[in-house]
């Protein structure tokens, strides 16, 4: 594919894979990503929406060069156009792109909120009491070591840090769990805000209606693969407007909506099925599903990974 001169991250055709041992201590190699993709620009929020264990964080951990050393990785990652490469993650961590990671274990226990978000500067202080503020953290939290933090305080600061950054391109995989309504939304809205000052936001979420709410595309994951990225307005819209059936199937097991579950499961990683990923829970499967993967479409404004979305 080609690359877009104004995105900031460029992923394509991303597998990983790792090496394991069976039973009988024999080395396998477990493929846990197949075939991805996601791009993000400037000023846009992209939502990366999927069940657990569809691969959104390693997805993060792959980007910033944290995969497990028993990890192999192949296709592309681009960074404002230049493939990644270690030397370059290991500078982008130092500043470009601020991970809000899933685990508030993340955080140095040995270290005091106010040293993890932005230390004495007079103007970081001034901006941490402001984001403090909004995200409903008591003012003395920065004062506190880790150890200290209730889960969802712990939380907060983590997402503080990445709004206290000055970095490019923020990745936040599942920020908001542990946070009152109220504070999610504040959280989300200070994500636009950034966005708006032209920053790149990936938004990792399991909630498929926080992310059409707040992004601007959304991307969906299946199995460790993107199986459709639409524009948000098209999940708004609901089904017609989508182009995979497990986007659409999705949309319909939402409450709201007709509440209907899919049926059957998400298949692991060493059981994936031969052809498309979603065809044994596929309602319009066919012999070639079941044979070859498809491949990924431009359509409408969109990209799908389906022999027969439109
Ligand atoms: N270090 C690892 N070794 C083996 N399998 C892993 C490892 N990390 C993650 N996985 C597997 O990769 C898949 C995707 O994991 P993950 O990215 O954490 O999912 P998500 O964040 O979408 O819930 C899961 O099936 C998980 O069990
Ligand atoms: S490729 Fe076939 S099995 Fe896969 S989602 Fe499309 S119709 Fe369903
Ligand atoms: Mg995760």
């Amino acid at each position: 594919m080609e690359q877009n001169k104004n995105t900031i991250l460029e992923i394509h055709d991303l597998s990983i894979s790792f090496r394991m041992y069976d039973s009988r201590f024999e080395q396998t190699e477990l493929k846990v990503i197949s075939d991805l993709y996601l791009s993000v620009s400037p000023g846009e929020i992209v939502a990366v929406a999927g069940a657990s264990g569809s691969g959104k964080s390693l997805l993060a951990s792959a980007v910033l060069g944290l995969l497990p050393a028993n990890a192999s990785l192949s296709g592309h990652i681009h960074y404002k156009g230049q493939e990644l490469t270690p030397e370059l993650q290991k500078n982008l961590r130092g500043g470009g792109i601020a991970l809000v990671p899933q685990s508030v274990e993340f955080l140095d226990p040995l270290m005091k909120v106010r040293s993890q978000t932005g230390g004495r500067d007079k103007a970081k202080t001034a901006e941490r009491t402001r984001v403090f503020k909004r995200l409903g953290l008591p003012d003395d939290t920065e004062n506190l070591y880790p150890f200290e933090l209730s889960g969802g305080m712990a939380r907060r600061v983590l997402v503080s840090t990445a709004m206290l950054s000055s970095a490019e391109l923020i990745i936040a995989d599942e920020p908001t769990p542990g946070m009152s309504l109220e504070q999610s939304l504040q959280a989300l809205t200070m994500f636009r805000e950034l966005a708006r000052e032209g920053r790149a936001i990936i938004l990792i979420t399991h909630d498929i209606d926080l992310a059409f709410e707040f992004a601007d595309r959304v991307a969906v994951f299946y199995a460790g693969t993107t199986v459709e990225t639409a524009p948000a307005s098209d999940f708004k819209q609901g089904p017609r407007a989508l182009r995979h059936p497990y986007s659409k199937a999705l949309w319909e097991a939402l409450p709201q909506n007709s509440f209907r579950p899919i049926p059957g499961s998400q298949p692991y990683p060493g059981d994936l099925p031969k052809g498309c990923l979603f065809a044994p829970r596929c309602p319009m499967r066919t012999a070639e599903c079941m044979e070859h993967v498809p491949p990924v479409r431009q359509i409408r404004g969109g990209e799908v990974r389906c022999f027969y979305g439109s």
